[in-house]
């Protein structure tokens, strides 16, 4: 399947009315697993690369809540970017793709849904190991 097919975006339905915006998320409805942790990165600015790691076990979800950033998505052959820059939109990563976030505006909040308790020792933080990894499980 392509590197896009596997990571799709993701559009949200807009339950809002004339009160405001209410956008809902369910695991295992809105996105493909049942939701296990929440996190959210800000301050981090247009200077600053984040992520840069794939997962073993984890699957996630990121979404800009306010402001914009960038993730560059790789599988080691493929690449593709999405820009994150609506409250409504996510982008889906599986198990062991590599990401990155970047280009984050000053008032970038982004929302990352995971499927995983946090486990440092199921991240592959190195590049050459992750493409080795790859190669060999082709
Ligand atoms: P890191 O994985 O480098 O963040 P990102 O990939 O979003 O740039 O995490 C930064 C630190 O926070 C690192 O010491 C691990 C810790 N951390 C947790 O303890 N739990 C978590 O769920 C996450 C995402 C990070």
């Amino acid at each position: 399947m392509a590197l896009k097919e596997l990571c799709p975006v993701l559009q949200f339905a807009d339950l809002g009315d004339d009160r405001g915006k209410l956008v809902v998320i369910e695991g295992g409805q809105a996105i493909p697993f049942d939701i296990k942790r929440v996190f959210y990165i800000y301050e981090s600015d247009s200077t600053v690369v984040r992520g840069q790691h794939a997962n073993r076990d984890s699957e996630f979800v990121l979404i800009n809540v306010v402001g914009q950033s960038k993730v560059r998505i790789t599988d080691g052959k493929e690449e593709f970017v999405v820009e994150l820059n609506k409250p409504m939109m996510g982008v889906y990563i599986p198990k062991m793709i590599w990401k990155d976030m970047y280009d984050f505006s000053a008032d970038s909040v982004l929302l990352v849904l995971a499927s995983t308790h946090y486990d440092g020792k199921e991240y592959i933080r190195d590049y050459d190991e992750y493409l080795k990894i790859m190669r060999e499980n082709k």
